[in-house]
């Protein structure tokens, strides 16, 4: 934060905050502001969907495949329907990548911006009442007003986010974002409806003793890393895996600590996607003070090939990410 810039309290209300710090941003005609705004409030009837799992016939398996064939479930389709609607609605997103859709939605408008999407992120966590998420990442639209979307508005690199975040449906629902000028995260106040400011400035420890990687398949991991593990098991640090990675990354932004989703076997590349997985949550690691890196590089410089291109994910304190690079690269 600048420091000329008067913080603002905890327990501001969202639409004030974005309000307040709408002109740290170079284009500051609003736009961003009222497209944040629409996230929150997709982001809100998420959560009431989410809210009443188990009450009304919105768990299990959809029976259909998204993009990367993996089972769809009725909740990652709800989530993407109810994010895609409020995007469309509100105007200012001209495209839209998603976890659930195979080719990008050219929402055939003027809006500048490009929205990349995990509507519903954990899936497997959905109905065992465990902490899931969605994750998202801005761009600025490359071509032209009036001009089809093309391919550099669609394959941008994570360098080129302007604005990041998450949405945490946990033991209570959390929004953090990024626009560049540092992490701020607003917790949901249902009698109220409101997102307010409730972590200022978040900072990552620069180092930690929490490790998350799902250590179940560690014979499909390499070597390296399983010599990461070792060193971690011997320098008596703690094993926290959610397998919702949202959820995971959030806990050791607050705690310090390093989540892993290497290369297996079974996915050589990983299994998390660069899109709208790993460039987002590497924004707001690197606003925060973490770093977040695919064992040999920084993720924010890899370009994209593909929208649902996937990519190892180390991310977390510094210290530790850079022990745990000193392993594998
Ligand atoms: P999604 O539900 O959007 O497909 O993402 C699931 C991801 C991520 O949230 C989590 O960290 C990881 O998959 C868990 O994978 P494993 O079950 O292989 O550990
Ligand atoms: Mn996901
Ligand atoms: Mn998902």
């Amino acid at each position: 934060m600048e420091a000329s810039r008067i913080a603002l309290p905890i327990g501001t209300a969202l639409d004030r905050f974005i309000k307040n710090n709408q002109d740290q941003f170079q284009y500051a005609s609003g736009e961003l502001s009222q497209l944040l705004r629409d996230i929150a409030l997709a982001s809100k009837v998420v959560n009431r969907e989410i809210n009443k799992a188990g009450l009304i016939d919105i768990m299990g398996a959809m029976g259909s495949q998204n993009s990367t064939g993996e089972q769809q479930q009725k909740l990652d389709v709800l989530a993407n329907i109810r994010f895609t609607r409020a995007l469309s609605k509100g105007g200012e997103v001209c495209a839209l990548i998603s976890e659930e859709t195979e080719s990008f939605v050219d929402l055939n408008n003027e809006g500048n911006y490009v929205i990349a999407i995990d509507p519903l992120d954990g899936s497997s966590n959905i109905d065992v009442n465990v902490s899931i998420g969605t994750i998202f990442s801005i761009y600025r639209r490359k071509s032209k007003v009036g001009e089809p979307i093309n391919e550099q508005d669609i394959l941008q690199t994570g360098e080129d986010q302007v604005a990041a975040g998450y949405i945490l449906y946990g033991s209570s629902t959390m929004l953090v974002y990024t626009t560049g000028h540092g992490v701020n995260g607003f917790t949901y106040e249902p009698t109220l409806g409101e997102y307010v400011l409730s972590h200022p400035d978040m900072t990552m420890p620069e180092n930690g003793k929490i490790y998350s990687i799902n250590e179940g398949s560690a014979n499909s991991f390499s070597p390296a890393v399983n010599d990461y593990l070792k060193f971690c098991k011997d320098n008596n640090y703690t094993a926290r895996y959610i397998g919702s990675l949202v959820a995971d990354f959030h806990r050791n932004m607050l705690k310090g600590g390093i989540y892993i989703y290497p290369a297996t076997a079974k996915d050589p590349h990983g299994k998390l996607r660069l899109m709208y997985e790993c460039n987002a949550l590497s924004f707001i690691a690197e606003q925060a003070g973490g770093i977040a890196s695919n064992g040999k590089g920084r993720i924010m410089e890899i370009k994209p090939r593909d929208l649902h291109q996937r990519t190892p994910f180390y991310v977390g304190s510094v210290k530790m990410v850079e022990k745990a690079i000193g392993f594998v690269k």
